[in-house]
């Protein structure tokens, strides 16, 4: 079958008149003449308004476009009126993912941003996004409990009202941390935690969510305490999607954390409301893609909630890669609540990086990404995902990895390696490293410290952490003389979005507020899904209508 080009003042725009989705000869459109637009610039601007509908009319063997007028129906199909071959209805943001997940955070669209640790996600990064109604999560990892106390207060100080998260991160090293955060939020009444990390429920989480449980007048339980579970394993989505295990709840209670009634209505409430599936992303990842986890995650919500009926179904998020309009739109597609976005926040102004690591974030390609030996799992052999151009950090921490793997002890390995690794990487001796880490962890950590001390292995592992712990706290604050040893955790979604930015004012780390970036993705997300849906009735567009760029800041328009 062969299509005609009825666009004889071709604007990009052309469909098959035999196509029984476009040529619906009883649709006609009426209305003022004077505002079809034919030219594709004008017809471009028409679509990208997306609070008004788009009739896509045929004048004339012309394809053109306008906002206003209505669409009448007729049985006569040899009308002389004009047809209307195609409608795209306004494309509200809020209708993107689940509205729920909007009014439950009191947010603008289903748009969150992620934790990221060592204060990266900045009390200035969560209070921009918050003032615009778009929730972002506080990257307490990593920070002492004052440091955190501080920011709590400075963001609700900033934020009466919300949104904002904190991030809960599972420290099974140091599980005092973990408890004094959950003390915190439950001091200050912070509503809404992003609890990552975890393998299994631990008592503090689980005492978060049920503290926050009450009754009202109405006989029905209220959440106060939000938890939003990022995971990227089915075993761990299960925990948080069943309510809390009756063996913790009833520790909680012997310990005086939670009321005997909040025990029992544990039992109806999810222990998250909202799962954020996190597939290959910056940090800590396990690399799986997104097509793949999304589908399984979503059908395990929906096993579920089969089985518990809860009143309010648990939402599937999803992040890792989300970066562009087109991951966007496609996560959402896939049936996410809403979309996560990390890496692209890291090079915003609003983050705690240094100015060269947004500069080196700026310029990272897809591949400029790779796994390196974790900090804080070093001895299990984790690894995070980090950027590679511009840094040596993925070669040495690598380095100190097989060093650890292969030999028993710091005077096992042969001194030029040795000699090697103190001008190198550690620009100290070993030894001056081993009284600085003793100091570190008599305050911190004194048991794991007095273990070290007969056990030469994790003696070496701790020299060897020094490094790797200080090499992310370099990249944020921005150390003169140790650039090339940056830990800057990142993942391919930085590249995507820098490809996707190149040509545009986006592309200069100083132009990018986390605010615009996140109004271009959800805007582009809408703009897209307007393209896909009018293709799906039959229009074929040409790439000048299939692509969607930052050209200007949306933080005029949009406050
Ligand atoms: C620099 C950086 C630090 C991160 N730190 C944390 C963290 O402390 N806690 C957490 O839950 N997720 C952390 N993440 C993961 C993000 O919150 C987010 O889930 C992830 O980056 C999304 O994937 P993307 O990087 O592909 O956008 C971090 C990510 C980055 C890039």
């Amino acid at each position: 079958m062969s299509v005609s080009l009825l666009n004889q003042n071709y604007n990009g725009i052309t469909y098959n008149p035999l196509n029984p989705f476009t040529i619906n000869q009883t649709l006609l459109w009426k209305g003022d003449l004077d505002s079809l637009t034919f030219d594709q610039n004008t017809i471009k601007a028409k679509l990208l308004n997306l609070n008004q509908p788009c009739y896509i009319v045929s004048v004339n063997g012309q394809v053109g476009v306008t906002q206003e007028g209505y669409v009448i129906t007729t049985t006569d199909s040899n009308s002389d009126n004009i047809k209307l071959i195609a409608i795209s209805n306004p494309v509200g943001l809020e209708n993107l993912g689940d509205r729920n997940f909007c009014h439950h955070h009191g947010v603008n669209y289903a748009y969150m941003t992620g934790a990221m640790a060592g204060g990266i996600a900045s009390e200035e990064m969560i209070i921009t996004l918050g003032k615009a109604k778009i929730l972002g999560s506080f990257g307490a990892g990593g920070l002492s409990p004052d440091r955190l106390e501080t920011a709590i207060k400075r963001i609700q100080g900033e934020l009466p009202q919300g949104p904002y998260a904190f991030n809960l991160i599972h420290s099974p090293n140091e599980p005092s941390i973990e408890q004094r955060a959950v003390e915190l939020y439950l001091q200050y009444g912070v509503q809404t935690v992003e609890a990552s990390a975890f393998l299994d429920l631990t008592a503090n989480i689980v005492r978060y969510r049920v503290a926050g449980l009450t009754l009202n007048s109405a006989n029905q339980i209220e959440i106060h305490n939000k938890v939003i579970a990022k995971v990227s394993r089915r075993e761990v989505a299960t925990k948080f999607l069943q309510p809390a295990p009756p063996r913790i709840l009833k520790e909680l209670v012997q310990q005086g954390f939670i009321s005997e009634q909040q025990a029992q209505l544990a039992a109806y409430v999810p222990m998250a409301d909202d799962i954020t599936v996190e597939a290959d992303s910056g940090g800590h990842t396990d690399n799986r893609p997104l097509v793949c986890l999304l589908p399984s995650m979503v059908a395990l919500r929906d096993e579920i909630q089969a089985q518990y009926n809860y009143t309010n179904p648990v939402r599937i998020g999803v992040a890792g890669g989300i970066a562009t309009p087109q991951s966007s739109l496609a996560g959402f597609m896939m049936g996410a609540a809403y979309v996560v976005t990390g890496s692209v926040n890291q090079a915003c102004l609003e983050s705690g990086s240094c100015q060269h690591t947004k500069k080196l974030l700026a310029q990272a390609e897809m591949a400029d990404v790779m796994m390196a030996p974790a900090a804080d799992m070093f001895e299990m052999g984790v690894k995070l995902q980090v950027l590679k151009r511009g840094t040596l950090f993925p070669m040495r921490s690598q380095k100190l990895y097989e060093l650890y793997r292969t030999y028993n002890s710091i005077e096992e390995i042969p001194l030029p390696e040795r000699e090697k690794l103190e001008k190198q990487i550690f620009r100290k001796p070993l030894s001056e490293i081993w009284e600085l880490t003793v100091s570190y962890l008599s305050q911190r950590n004194p048991e794991k410290l007095a273990k070290a001390v007969n056990n030469p292995k994790l003696k070496m592992a701790l020299i060897f952490r020094w490094y790797l712990g200080l090499s992310s706290r370099w990249s944020n604050s921005g150390e003169v003389g140790r650039e090339t040893d940056y830990q800057i955790w990142c993942g391919p979604a930085m590249g995507s979005f820098n490809d996707w930015v190149r040509h545009t004012y986006l592309a200069e780390p100083q132009n990018r507020h986390v605010v615009d970036v996140a109004n271009h993705i959800m805007l582009g997300t809408a703009y897209l899904y307007r393209i896909q849906n009018l293709k799906m009735q039959g229009l074929q567009l040409n790439n000048f209508y299939t692509q969607y760029y930052p050209t200007t800041s949306t933080l005029e328009v949009c406050g």
